[in-house]
């Protein structure tokens, strides 16, 4: 198995405070693409759901399973999925699924989505594109959930908690609160809160006496909350900022390179010695036109950046090149090509282990050996 590329270099980027460490100092280490066992998951026609916004029976993942997250719960890895039926005018909507696995390669299916669009407050925001790309991060006992709703037009970051993985009270907007609703109908995705390694468990931590997260799809922006189900984001001090919502741009994309075109939180963040670790999604634009040159338009591929963990807004390290791209046949054709979208990130019995959407298609795994 070959190794993934890896490039140490120390880059400069467009930020006021100088990037402090080299790569090989923080990054998690190199991710090997398990290809003796990938994709680990792939679509499933055979199971049914009755759906009660629909109110009928739909094969809920049938079409495409890809961007989960994933953590370790009695020592085992629960996988929580986006899985598309294909039903319907939108052909497409999203549930959440849950499988779990005793050595992290083979998973047992729930035959039902755990998580999906019901009669609910939420479903204004979630029909009828459905619920996607779920991250997820504990606290004393509780799960909090965050995840795209998609009502077919707007995305927005939503949030959700349970104690046992089966039973979610939706809490509905993470930003629905904040400067009196303003964010309502602001495009939202992708909420990575900064947590601490404890026994195999992601727990969400303060800093400076408030929970963080990294959200967007554009550039990435952060936000703080002290309950972790209503957050603010964190704006531009300048007064002359271009973001019609005023938010601080952590950090954005990069002219020329594989992150030239959007920059996404992957997984959630992590706090370790010498920052916070997040790793992040992100889209080549036109290699003739502003990408990187060895990329097709649109490939998706995987970054990662240190952050100051007593100032999270402060970019303090990024590496220069991806960790993970799309160059195998599950990765380079699918619902949408030349994607892997990395979300699911567990440490398991001592070893990282990094599971991932192909193509919107199917599930990947790549470990740290
Ligand atoms: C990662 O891979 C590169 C290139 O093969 C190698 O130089 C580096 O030492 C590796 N890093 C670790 C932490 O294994
Ligand atoms: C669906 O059922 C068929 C027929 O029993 C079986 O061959 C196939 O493996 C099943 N698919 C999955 C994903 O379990
Ligand atoms: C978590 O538990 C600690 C200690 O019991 C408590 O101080 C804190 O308020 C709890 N946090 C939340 C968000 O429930
Ligand atoms: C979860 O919800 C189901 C169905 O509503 C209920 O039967 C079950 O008791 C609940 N379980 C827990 C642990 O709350
Ligand atoms: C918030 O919005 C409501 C309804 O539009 C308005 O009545 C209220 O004055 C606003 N509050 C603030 C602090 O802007
Ligand atoms: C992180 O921010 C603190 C201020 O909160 C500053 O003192 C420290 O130098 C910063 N660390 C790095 C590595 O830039």
């Amino acid at each position: 198995m070959a190794k993934l590329l890896y490039f140490l270099t120390l880059v400069s980027i467009v930020s006021s405070n100088p990037l402090v460490f080299k790569a090989e100092e923080w990054t998690l280490g190199n991710f090997t693409k398990q290809d003796a066992v990938n994709p680990v998951m792939g679509p499933n026609e055979n199971t049914t759901f009755f759906c009660p916004v629909r109110q009928e029976i739909v094969n809920w993942e049938k079409k495409d399973v890809f961007n989960p997250t994933a953590l370790v719960r009695d020592g085992k890895i629960h996988m929580l999925y986006r899985a598309e039926d294909e039903v319907g005018a939108f052909k497409g909507t999203s549930r959440i699924g849950l499988a779990v696995s005793t050595d992290g390669i083979n998973f047992d299916r729930e035959p039902e989505p755990i998580f999906y669009p019901d009669n609910d407050d939420a479903n204004i925001y979630e029909w009828e594109g459905g619920c996607e790309d779920p991250r997820i991060v504990e606290l004393n006992g509780t799960y909090y959930l965050t995840y795209t709703g998609y009502d077919g037009t707007l995305a927005r970051l939503m949030v959700a908690t349970s104690q046992n993985l089966r039973n979610w009270t939706k809490h509905g907007l993470v930003f629905g609160k904040a400067l009196n609703g303003s964010y309502e109908n602001m495009w939202s995705k992708s909420g990575a809160i900064v947590t601490t390694l404890i026994d195999e468990k992601f727990v969400a931590t303060k800093i400076n006496d408030k929970f963080w997260m990294f959200f967007g799809e554009s550039n990435i922006y952060a936000a703080t909350s002290d309950d972790l189900i209503n957050w603010e984001p964190v704006v531009d001090p300048d007064e002359n900022s271009e973001d019609e919502y005023n938010l601080l741009p952590i950090f954005g994309p990069r002219e020329g390179n594989f992150d030239s075109d959007i920059v996404e939180p992957g997984p959630q963040a992590i706090i370790r010695e010498e920052g916070i670790v997040l790793i992040y999604n992100s889209r080549n634009k036109d290699p003739n036109n502003g990408g990187d040159p060895e990329l097709p338009l649109g490939t998706y591929s995987a970054g990662q950046v240190l952050l100051n963990k007593t100032s999270p807004t402060q970019l303090i390290g990024r590496t220069a090149e991806y960790f993970i791209t799309p160059d195998r046949d599950y990765e380079i054709i699918g619902q949408v090509n030349n994607v892997v979208f990395v979300e699911g990130l567990v440490n398991f019995q001592n070893k990282w282990y990094l599971y991932y959407g192909t193509a919107d298609s199917k599930i990947a795994l790549a470990i740290i050996e």
